[in-house]
C-alpha cells in the first residue's frame, strides 16, 4: 500500500490534468446538441481507462448515449467488485452566474476548499469522483496489482435518468456479475467528518400542462370571464402541500416507512448547524415538513417541489395577456417502500381531480427511480468505513442521501447485489448549479482511499 500511495502522490499533477481535459468535454446528456460531446467523452474516458491498465475496453451504443465498459479480472478466487459511475453531467445553464465558463476548468481557493477547487460543471457529479476510481486502479495496477476482480459501468445517461441502463444490464448479466457495486456519485458530511452514503431517495418527475381557453386573449377583455391557467396552476400547485408542509395527495404517505426512534436519534446526532445551513443559503429561516429535523427532511422524509414552471408572457415590459396555456415541472422524492410509478399515478390523478372549471390538465411522466437504504452490517460496508477511517482517522458517520441515483435499487432488484456508496463530494460542491467545484482535497483523498477499500474487502471476503 505505501508504493501504492508514493505512485500516487508522485503523479498527482498528471491525475489533475486529465482531469482537467476530461472536464472540457461537454458531455450534457439532456441536449440532443451535445450527443457529440457526449460521445467524445466516451471515447476519452475508454483512452484514459486503456491507458490506466483496464482490459477488455469497450463503448456500448444504447438508444441513447453509449455506456463504457472495461474490466481487469485476474483470479476468479477473488471477490468483483464492479465501479459504477457517469460521464455524463448536468445542463450548466443558467450560463451567466458562472463565475468562469463551465467547460473551461479553472483551480480556485475557497473558505471551505483552503487547498483549491476545481470549477467546472461535472467536476464533483460525477467526472471527478469517477475518474477517482480509473486512477486508483491505475496506481494499484502499477503496483502489485488489484486484489480483486474489477469491472468499471460509466454510463452517460444518469442525469437524465439512466433510461437505457437496465435495458443494458439486463443484456449483459454474465458480463457484469460482480460481488457488490462501488459507487462515488455522493458526499461527505465535511472534510473531516468523513460519512458513507447508506440510502437514497427515489424519484418521480412530472410535467403538468393546463389549457384555458384555445388561444391567448386579451386580458381586459376577456379576463374574469374564464379561467387563466396560470392563476389554476398555481392554485393547484399551492394546493399540494398543507399548512403543516404535508403533501395532501392522498395516499402519497401510505407506502412509507415510519422509521424508528432510534433511528431518528442517529441520524439527528450527525454534526449540523442551523446557523451555517441558512447562512450559506442566504435565507433567514428554515422550513419544511413538521415534526421532522431539517436532516430528517432533506433523506427520510418525502418531497413535492416544483423545478420550473412557464406560461403566458415573460418577455421585456408589461404585455396584457390571459394566456391559454400553462406549464410546470414537478419533482417527487421518495423514502422506503413508495413506488414512483404508483406515486406518479396518484399524483397524475389528483391533480386532474383538483383542476377548476375552464381548463384541462395534461400530465406527462418523465424518469423515476426507486428509493434505497443500503445496510451497514454487510462486509462491503465495513471494508469502505475502515478504508475512510484509515485516511480521515475518524470512523464514517453512515447517513441517508436525499438524492437520487436509480441504478442502486435496480441492482439490488434485478440481481439481488449491494452498493456501497463511497462519494467524497461536499454538498457545498453546487453539483447541479453555477459554480461546481470539487476539493482538490476530496479528489485525491478519494484517490487514496480506494485502494484501501480494495485491500479490506479483499481481506473480509476471502479471510485472508
Ligand atoms: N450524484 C447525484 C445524486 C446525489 C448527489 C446523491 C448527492 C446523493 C448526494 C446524481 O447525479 C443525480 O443528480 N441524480 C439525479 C437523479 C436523476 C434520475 C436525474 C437527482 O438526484 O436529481
Ligand atoms: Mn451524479
Ligand atoms: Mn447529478
Amino acid at each position: 500500500m505505501k508504493a501504492v500511495h508514493k505512485y500516487i502522490d508522485k503523479n498527482k499533477k498528471r491525475y489533475l490534468q486529465e482531469l482537467i481535459a476530461f472536464l472540457k468535454i461537454p458531455s450534457i446528456s439532456a441536449d440532443p446538441k451535445y450527443a457529440k460531446d457526449v460521445k467524445k467523452a466516451a471515447s476519452f474516458l475508454k483512452d484514459r481507462m486503456k491507458e490506466a491498465g483496464i482490459e477488455n475496453i469497450k463503448i456500448f451504443p444504447t438508444a441513447g448515449h453509449p455506456i463504457v465498459y472495461g474490466e481487469k479480472i485476474t483470479d476468479p478466487k477473488l471477490p468483483t467488485v464492479l465501479v459504477y459511475g457517469h460521464y455524463d453531467v448536468q445542463p450548466p445553464d443558467p450560463i451567466e452566474l458562472w463565475d468562469s465558463p463551465p467547460f473551461e476548468p479553472v483551480i480556485k481557493k475557497t473558505k471551505i476548499h483552503p487547498k483549491g477547487a476545481i470549477f467546472a460543471r461535472g467536476a464533483c457529479d460525477d467526472k471527478g469522483q469517477a475518474y477517482m476510481h480509473i486512477k486508483a486502479f491505475e496506481a494499484m495496477d502499477k503496483n502489485g496489482g488489484v486484489p480483486c476482480n474489477v469491472k468499471f459501468m460509466i454510463e452517460g445517461e444518469e442525469e437524465i435518468g439512466s433510461y437505457n441502463l437496465e435495458h443494458f444490464c439486463k443484456k449483459h448479466v454474465k458480463m457484469l456479475k460482480a460481488d457488490m457495486v462501488m459507487i462515488s456519485d455522493t458526499s461527505i458530511i465535511s472534510n473531516n467528518t468523513p460519512s458513507v452514503t447508506v440510502g437514497l431517495r427515489g424519484l418521480s418527475y412530472v410535467e403538468v400542462e393546463v389549457t384555458g381557453p384555445n388561444k391567448d386573449l386579451h386580458s381586459g377583455v376577456y379576463g374574469g370571464g374564464v379561467t387563466n391557467p396560470i392563476n389554476a396552476l398555481s392554485k393547484m400547485i399551492a394546493s399540494l402541500h398543507d399548512l403543516n408542509g404535508h403533501i395532501t395527495i392522498p395516499g402519497f404517505y401510505k407506502d412509507v416507512v415510519e422509521l424508528s426512534s432510534d433511528d431518528r436519534k442517529f441520524i439527528n446526532k450527525a454534526p449540523f448547524s442551523e446557523k451555517d445551513y441558512k447562512k450559506s443559503l442566504g435565507i433567514e429561516a428554515i422550513n419544511g415538513e413538521r415534526g421532522y429535523s431539517t436532516l430528517e427532511r432533506t433523506s427520510t422524509r418525502p418531497t413535492l417541489d416544483v423545478n420550473g414552471m412557464w406560461g403566458g408572457y415573460i418577455g421585456e415590459g408589461a404585455k396584457t395577456v390571459l394566456p391559454s396555456k400553462a406549464y410546470a415541472k414537478i419533482s417527487m422524492r421518495l423514502v422506503p417502500d413508495q413506488h414512483p410509478d404508483k406515486i406518479t399515478k396518484l399524483f397524475s390523478d389528483h391533480f386532474k381531480k383538483i383542476a377548476p372549471p375552464g381548463v384541462k390538465v395534461k400530465v406527462t411522466p418523465h424518469h423515476g427511480g426507486h428509493p434505497a437504504v443500503t445496510p451497514t452490517n454487510t462486509v462491503e460496508y465495513k471494508a469502505a468505513a475502515k478504508a475512510m477511517k484509515s485516511t480521515f482517522g475518524k470512523e464514517p458517520i453512515p447517513v441517508r442521501g436525499g438524492g437520487s441515483i436509480p441504478i442502486v435499487a435496480m441492482f439490488e432488484r434485478v440481481f439481488g447485489i449491494k452498493s456501497v456508496l463511497m462519494g467524497f463530494g461536499l454538498n457545498s460542491d453546487d453539483i447541479h448549479s453555477p459554480n461546481e467545484h470539487y476539493g482538490l482535497f476530496n479528489f485525491y483523498r478519494g484517490i487514496e482511499t480506494i485502494p484501501l477499500f480494495f485491500k479490506y474487502y479483499s481481506e473480509m471476503k476471502t479471510g485472508k
